[in-house]
């Protein structure tokens, strides 16, 4: 066979092996493109049959980061160790790419409303300059108008400062990963002199840094509420369905919980449109009743609130048995400290970026609002927040980056009123509405994953989407 030609056997088992042991991934390596793989100019960069091949490409038209890789022939990888370590390497930058990938989507979706926030503001300013100019000939009450629509955009110029902040961090992280690309490349001539340790290392720990990173730019400060969109319209007034904020992309499956009391069925579907469709994968017969409808499923796990007591219990769906029980001490229940609804919900359930929460009421607060971190094995608390919001006095909370967002009311006109940063321990008010379709909201969640709120809207499952803004300071504020 003359040089081209095994060059292009090598390439063609190359491509069988990538859909073998990526099949899943496949799609997302949006480099892997066989016809551009085939031009000639590719062709040239196919030597040797061992060893890998990278080939970073700056951008695709999205701006996105792209990796291609061409594996070696399948018996050389299986017998080198070093090749095995060097897909792994390999697989972790694609990881790491992909992640990338998300958080652009992310703050490119911010990034349309920062947009039109700053469009506004420059009309709203030239305007404003406008009427300065002929003031004379304007009515006083319109000036005042725009001068105070004016000032109320003023805040958001530092946010808009802050989200130039991310997009550098973004741009610095795609550069180091086509650097670490550049470099797996040229690992193919020097193999065996490298020092597979080291290459390690620094794969390691830029992706603990870019998971630092999206933890970072995951958080932000609630700005917006928009929505909702009806999901279903299934069981009574009063009910819980969630997903899983750890679960994998891939797995989306969610659980249906009706009503606050004197049930302990819970239902669970493969996926969201398996759970539109009405098509159960399981149903779980908890040991206990639960109590309100304010519980949380994390990491595998449901954690609620068992019926006539401040006991918080840990029931595992895959080993369908309870891990861990323990009283969260003085929280009232039974409707002691209700939200403004009722229905036993003293204890909610939650859970954010930072991890597992308990929010409740105690006598030694005086009634009001008390925030615990919860440990998700034991659930001992962790650390405790005394607020000063009158539990019976809020309509809903959930938990977002560790702060504590408090809504008014479960009725119409309801509002995100008040915030508990646990960060800062200081409060804040705010004025965040949202539209309350079915009047009566009786369960609200964040779900970090989806960036989302799920609520039970009077019989009606709903989500809404969250805007948040990053706050991002130096590399090592968390
Ligand atoms: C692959 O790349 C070629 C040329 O670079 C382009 O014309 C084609 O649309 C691409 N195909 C896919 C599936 O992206
Ligand atoms: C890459 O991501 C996939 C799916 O999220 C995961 O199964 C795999 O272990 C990751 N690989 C590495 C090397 O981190
Ligand atoms: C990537 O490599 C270029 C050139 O070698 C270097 O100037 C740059 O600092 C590197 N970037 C990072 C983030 O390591
Ligand atoms: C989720 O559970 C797995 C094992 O089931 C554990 O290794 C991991 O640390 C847990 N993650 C969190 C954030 O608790
Ligand atoms: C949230 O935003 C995503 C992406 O923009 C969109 O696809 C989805 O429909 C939105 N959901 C809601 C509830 O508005």
């Amino acid at each position: 066979m003359s040089p081209p030609l095994l060059q292009l056997g090598a390439l063609l088992s190359s491509m069988a092996m990538i859909s073998n042991w990526m099949s899943q991934m496949l799609p997302a390596l949006v480099g892997l493109n066989t016809t551009r793989l085939w031009t000639p100019d590719a062709l040239t960069q196919v030597s040797p049959k061992e060893g890998w091949q990278v080939y970073s490409s700056a951008q695709d038209p999205d701006g996105r980061c792209i990796c291609t890789v061409v594996a070696p022939e399948q018996n050389l990888c299986s017998r080198d160790a070093k090749s095995r370590q060097l897909r792994q390497l390999l697989e972790k930058v694609q990881n790491m790419s992909q992640s990338i990938e998300v958080l652009n989507l992310r703050t490119q979706r911010d990034f349309q409303y920062v947009l039109k926030m700053e469009t506004q503001m420059k009309g709203l300013k030239a305007k404003f300059r406008q009427i300065e100019d002929d003031r004379k000939t304007l009515m006083t009450k319109h000036f005042q108008d725009l001068k105070e629509k004016m000032d109320e955009l003023l805040p958001l110029i530092p946010v808009l400062e802050q989200y130039k902040t991310d997009a550098r961090l973004i741009t610095q992280f795609k550069e180091e990963i086509r650097n670490l690309s550049a470099v797996l490349t040229g690992i193919q001539e020097e193999l065996g002199a490298y020092d597979y340790e080291e290459l390690h290392l620094r794969v390691l720990s830029l992706e603990t840094r870019l998971r630092d990173c999206m933890k970072k730019l995951t958080c932000g400060k609630l700005m917006k509420i928009t929505g909702p969109i009806t999901v279903k319209t299934s069981g009574t007034r009063f009910g819980a369905w969630m997903t899983d904020p750890l679960a994998s992309e891939k797995n989306n499956r969610v659980w249906y919980m009706d009503s606050y009391t004197n049930n302990k069925i819970v239902r669970e579907y493969k996926s969201m449109a398996d759970f539109v469709s009405g098509a159960e994968s399981r149903t779980y017969n908890l040991p206990f009743k639960w109590a309100g409808t304010n519980h949380v499923v994390y990491n595998g796990s449901l954690y609620f609130n068992k019926y006539q007591s401040n006991i918080v219990i840990k029931y595992s769906f895959d080993l369908g048995r309870v891990l861990a029980q323990r009283s969260l001490e003085y929280a009232g229940f039974q409707n002691v400290y209700p939200y403004t609804w009722g229905g036993f919900s003293d204890i909610d359930l939650m859970a954010d970026e930072i991890g597992l929460w308990a929010v409740y009421a105690t006598n030694q607060n005086a009634g009001n609002i008390v925030i615990s971190q919860l440990n998700p094995d034991t659930l001992e608390v962790v650390k405790s927040w005394n607020t000063g919001y009158p539990k019976r006095s809020a309509g809903e909370s959930f938990m977002i980056c560790g702060t504590l967002y408090v809504t008014n009311s479960h009725l119409t006109g309801a509002k995100v009123y008040y915030s508990y940063s646990t960060k800062t321990s200081s409060y804040e008010y705010t004025d965040i509405p949202f539209h309350n379709q079915y009047f009566h909201i009786s369960m609200l969640d964040y779900n970090a994953r989806d960036r989302a709120l799920y609520a039970w809207n009077n019989g009606h499952q709903v989500l809404f989407n969250v805007t948040l803004f990053h706050i991002i300071k130096t590399e090592d504020d968390t």
